[in-house]
């Protein structure tokens, strides 16, 4: 037996952790809990995938795990609930870390069975001031945090009490989810590299005849030999007007002469993943029209990256974006009237519908507050953002000039943010005409 790819060491998560209980003060206490498996058909699941902010203060990978940090208790601060070990379940489902294993290997001052949260709760975070508790993930959890906080309400006159609010993690988990660390970056780098490589891979292979689900084989096969867990999230392989449909995951077409095919997919290493679009040529020539839309949409995401950098914020890089692709819009005929007019309006919203940005880290959609005080919030070193304008025309838009009709195309990068500017995680990915149309041919 060979090593696979290693979480952090647990240094790092004891490192998140002490963060995370100096940030809330010994007046709080944090309840974070595994999602549910989930059964796919009968009795078989999905593929389990831990809880991001479980990964992110333990590693643990478990299901049916749930992390309770008490930074002001005197004993037991770190306090872990898991699946106890059992031989005869291990022979059907695989190893478990157990009570011991939650404790040597994971940092936990105390571990607990899983089943025996509801009963021990109570005593754990009672007399804490507020709950850190992510509410309307699990309904089972909220209604177990629910009649905990009630029971306590039972207990106050023999000393128990509950907490007096529960905060929303983005408060003070989320924010430090927010700046990634070294270790983060290493994974999110080797994420982006894999991902690279294998849209590189489907740029090679889709010749006109090629189905989309063979791209996406490719695209899988090359993440999961890499050392990646697969996608992040769902591989979106469009060809022809398919790549006007943001989030088409059939990915069953046959791609046709004259198609551009547009991807959407990024690798999870280590729990990270990346998130990168390309849209290229499947017979190695852009046609005019293709060209046209292309070069707007590319030359918009670009000047949008040269703008990413500290203090600047996601609505800005949006807001040049919006002006960008209107102006190109009435270019090419798809609208009239002036960019400030059709910016006014709304009406560049028919060709491009969805926000330009999203934090990016152990989620795809990672979390982290877009905004302070009401306002959009400033970049920050260490913040890693997508940047991924597109502009799509659906095949039916009868008032939009024959050629353009059918047209998708989203390019999309992952750009950290650095003290001095930015640096592009997912440059080595081609986006470049000329580039395009040479691995294409
Ligand atoms: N792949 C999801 C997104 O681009 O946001
Ligand atoms: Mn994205
Ligand atoms: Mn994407």
């Amino acid at each position: 037996m060979v090593a696979v790819p290693q979480p952090a060491p647990s240094s790092i998560y004891a490192a998140r952790r002490q963060a995370l209980m100096e940030a809330i003060g010994p007046t709080g206490v944090v309840v974070v809990r595994s999602l549910p498996e989930r059964v796919r058909n009968g009795d078989s699941h999905y593929a389990f995938r831990q809880q991001s902010d479980v990964l992110y203060l333990t590693g643990f990978a478990e299901p049916d795990t749930t992390v309770i940090l008490r930074p002001g208790a005197e004993q037991d601060r770190v306090v872990m609930f898991v699946r106890p070990r059992d031989p005869a379940m291990e022979v059907w489902d695989g190893r478990r870390a157990g009570l011991e294993g939650a404790k040597a290997l994971y940092g936990a001052d105390a571990a607990y069975p899983a089943a025996e949260l509801a009963t021990r709760l109570p005593e754990l975070i009672c007399n804490f001031e507020e709950l850190h508790y992510a509410v309307g993930l699990d309904e089972d959890t909220d209604l177990l945090i629910a009649r905990t906080v009630a029971r306590l309400r039972k207990t106050e006159k023999r000393g128990q009490r509950p907490p007096r609010a529960i905060v929303d993690p983005r408060a003070a988990l989320h924010e430090l989810r927010l700046r990634k660390a070294p270790d983060e970056l290493h994974a999110l780098r080797k994420a982006a590299a894999i991902s690279c490589d294998a849209h590189v891979a489907a740029m090679r292979q889709g010749r006109p005849g090629t189905f989309e689900y063979e791209l996406e084989a490719t695209i899988d096969y090359t993440f999961r030999s890499r050392g990646g867990a697969g996608p992040g999230y769902g591989t979106i392989v469009g060809a022809g007007e398919n790549a006007t449909v943001l989030h088409y995951v059939e990915n069953r077409c046959a791609v046709a002469d004259g198609d551009l095919v547009l991807v959407d997919a990024g690798c999870e290493y280590n729990h990270y993943t990346a998130d990168i679009t390309r849209t290229w040529p499947a017979n190695g020539r852009f046609s005019p029209a293709q060209r046209k839309v292309y070069e707007l949409v590319l030359a918009v995401q670009k000047s949008a990256i040269e703008l990413a950098a500290p203090g600047v914020t996601l609505d800005e890089i949006h807001q040049h974006c919006v002006r960008g692709l209107t102006a190109g819009m009435i270019e090419l005929g798809l609208l009239t009237g002036t960019v400030d007019e059709r910016v006014a309006d709304l009406a560049y919203k028919r060709f491009y519908m969805h926000l330009t940005s999203h934090w990016l880290g152990l989620d795809v959609h990672d979390a982290g507050a877009y905004t302070v005080g009401g306002k959009p919030r400033p970049l920050e070193p260490g913040m890693v953002i997508t940047v991924e304008p597109g502009l799509y025309i659906a095949a039916d838009c009868e008032d939009a000039p024959a050629e353009l009709r059918g047209i998708g195309v989203r390019i999309e990068d992952d750009i950290l943010i650095t003290t001095d500017g930015r640096e592009n995680l997912t440059a080595a990915c081609p986006k470049d005409v000329a580039d395009l149309e040479a691995i294409c041919a």
